[in-house]
């Protein structure tokens, strides 16, 4: 079992959850620390996804479910843009404040379901490896609490599969969930605009075969 931090928030007590503010998400944080290696791939890759927006870059960012936050040590080599950062495991939000990427006060305890912003309140609202990570129930509820806090953009960065699926991951059985997380971004809302997509290939690009859809509010 894992264990679950006292005094921390619970507004999203899912067995999902449990795991990532426990002990196992304490080892993934350990397991993936920022190398310059790294943070070069990640850099590059953001450069790519956010190609399309030159000449109107996105002039706030928030990452759901930042881990220690190479998404946005990555951000921070293109813009200067203010991060903020939600994060429901508090080792990783402690790694994110002493970094100084994010602003102390811009880090934040929460999930994609329970965001402690304002409505419209960011320019562009991302995932990275997170969606596959949240039970299929909760995620109507999820894309609706971005959403809610995006002013503008929209984007994932998610594993891909044509049909929803759950894959064993670390010996755990409901912790993986695969699909194809634009069409239900476009499902959910139909009058998000397809900037662009793309695939970046774990053989050539150092990243784990994401698949990434950015989206602009209707
Ligand atoms: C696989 S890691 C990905 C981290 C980071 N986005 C990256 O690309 O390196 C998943 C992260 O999302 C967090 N997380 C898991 N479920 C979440 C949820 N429902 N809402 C927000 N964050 C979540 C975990 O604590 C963990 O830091």
């Amino acid at each position: 079992m894992t264990s679950h931090e006292p005094n921390s928030p619970a507004p999203d007590a899912t067995a999902q959850m449990a795991f990532w503010r426990g002990d196992f998400g304490r080892e993934y944080a350990l397991r993936n620390e920022i190398t310059p290696e790294r943070l070069q791939t990640h850099t590059r890759a953001w450069a790519r996804m956010l190609n399309v927006l030159t000449g109107s870059m996105p002039s706030t960012i928030l990452e759901v479910g930042a881990n220690v936050g190479i998404n946005l040590h990555a951000l921070r080599q293109i813009t200067s843009a203010p991060l903020y950062a939600v994060e429901p495991n508090s080792l990783c939000r402690q790694r994110l404040a002493a970094d100084g990427i994010v602003a102390a006060e811009r880090v934040l305890d929460g999930t994609a379901r329970a965001i402690a912003l304002p409505d419209a309140s960011v320019d562009l609202v991302f995932t990275c490896g997170v969606m596959i990570h949240i039970h299929p129930d909760h995620l109507p509820a999820s894309c609706q609490e971005m959403y809610r806090v995006s002013r503008r953009y929209i984007l994932c960065a998610e594993y891909f599969s044509d049909k929803p699926e759950t894959i064993p991951y670390r010996n755990q059985q409901d912790l993986l969930f695969k699909r194809d997380f634009g069409a239900l971004w476009m499902e959910q809302f139909p009058q998000l605009r397809l900037l662009d997509y793309g695939f970046f290939w774990k053989q050539v690009t150092d990243l784990d075969n994401l698949t990434w859809w950015l989206f602009e509010k209707g």
